[in-house]
């Protein structure tokens, strides 16, 4: 793992950067990104505020970590994030220490205002106290007063804990509300729960290498005007993306929409989908930051171009 500011010979490999006069070894703040020719940032709006955030964001189930070593990596990948466009971070207290290192990195940094923070709730067994109990330590470790989303993780204990997070965001405490699920197995069920309840988010595992949310749970956010937050982007029927195509030689249409890693063709064929609000890849890694945030900039695949990469995929 390097864990480091991209070079700016790194940062144009990935995509970040197209103009010239940009300091080496450094990467521009938003603002004077976007005077110094870099491609612009694409955002999504969520339907049900028109609030726009950028397409991709950050997962940190892996930011359970304790010694001043293991923050250091972590604390360079916030620190980065805002100057490359990233707002989006996803946590969970299914995560261990995970809420509670994002709480103490961006208390150190001052940072807590530049993110759009998105946390879960489980109620087991309908235990809404427990419910309760979770979302209030949330608040305490993650050391802010508003929580952007609040989602029942696994769809575990929905009926139960939803009406505490309704009034929750009414108080204003919480800004947006949904639900997620990572197995194929419980599309059935989210798609039972997203009929039934007005939500703000839904997440859903979708990625090339597992399409089966495009079959119906994304056609069907678009119809209820929920915004789809995309868990496991990388991963896969047959595991991780990039075990299948480290080898592999990115195809040279892949210029034709701003893609220079098979990270970026992942993601891009993912932001393309016109449900898809925002995959959350998830990395503690600096340079795997600029390359995910990178896919957030510049041209998309169309629908005849997605084809395409589905079929090279496919072939490997
Ligand atoms: N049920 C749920 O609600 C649920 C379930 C699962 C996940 N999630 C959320 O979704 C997030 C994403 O899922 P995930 O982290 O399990 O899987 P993922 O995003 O598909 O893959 C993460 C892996 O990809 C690597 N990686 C990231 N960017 C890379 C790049 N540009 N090049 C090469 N390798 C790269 C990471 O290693 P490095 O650290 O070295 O970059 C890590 O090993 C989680 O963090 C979590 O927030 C939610």
């Amino acid at each position: 793992m390097t864990n480091r500011y991209p070079t700016r010979r790194e940062a144009i490999k990935a995509g970040l950067l197209t103009g010239a006069g940009l300091a080496i070894g450094r990467l521009p703040l938003a603002a004077e990104a976007e005077e110094s020719g870099q491609l612009p940032l694409i955002t999504r709006p969520i339907p049900s505020s028109g609030e726009q955030i950028p397409a991709v964001g950050l997962g940190t189930n892996r930011y359970s970590v304790s010694t001043p070593e293991e923050m250091a990596p972590l604390r360079e990948v916030l620190r980065g994030m805002p100057g490359l466009g990233g707002k989006v971070i996803d946590t969970a207290p299914g995560y261990r220490r995970s809420e509670t290192v994002l709480g103490e990195l961006m208390a150190e940094l001052g940072t807590r205002d530049q993110f759009f923070l998105s946390t879960k709730v489980t109620a087991p067994d309908g235990d809404v106290q427990e419910g309760i109990r979770q979302m209030e330590n949330s608040f305490k470790v993650l050391q802010t007063d508003t929580i952007d989303l609040m989602e029942v993780h696994n769809l575990n204990g929905t009926d139960a804990i939803l009406p505490v997070m309704r009034e929750w965001k009414q108080e204003g405490r919480i800004r947006y509300i949904g639900v997620t699920t990572s197995r194929t197995g419980a599309h059935e069920s989210l798609m039972e729960i997203m009929r039934r309840e007005d939500l703000d988010f839904i997440q859903v595992n979708y990625s090339i290498g597992s399409r089966e949310a495009a079959e119906n749970v994304l056609p069907l956010a678009q119809d209820r005007g929920m915004a789809v937050m995309l868990n496991v982007p990388f991963g896969g029927r047959r595991g991780s993306v990039f075990g299948l195509l480290a080898d592999k030689k990115l195809p040279e249409w892949a210029a034709d929409f701003d893609c220079n890693s098979w990270a970026q063709f992942s993601l891009k064929y993912l932001i393309s989908h016109p449900a898809v609000t925002c995959p959350i890849p998830g990395t503690t890694d600096t340079e795997h930051l600029a390359d995910n945030l990178g896919a957030a900039r510049g041209r998309l695949p169309d629908a005849a171009m997605r084809t395409r990469m589905e079929q090279l995929f496919d072939s490997y």
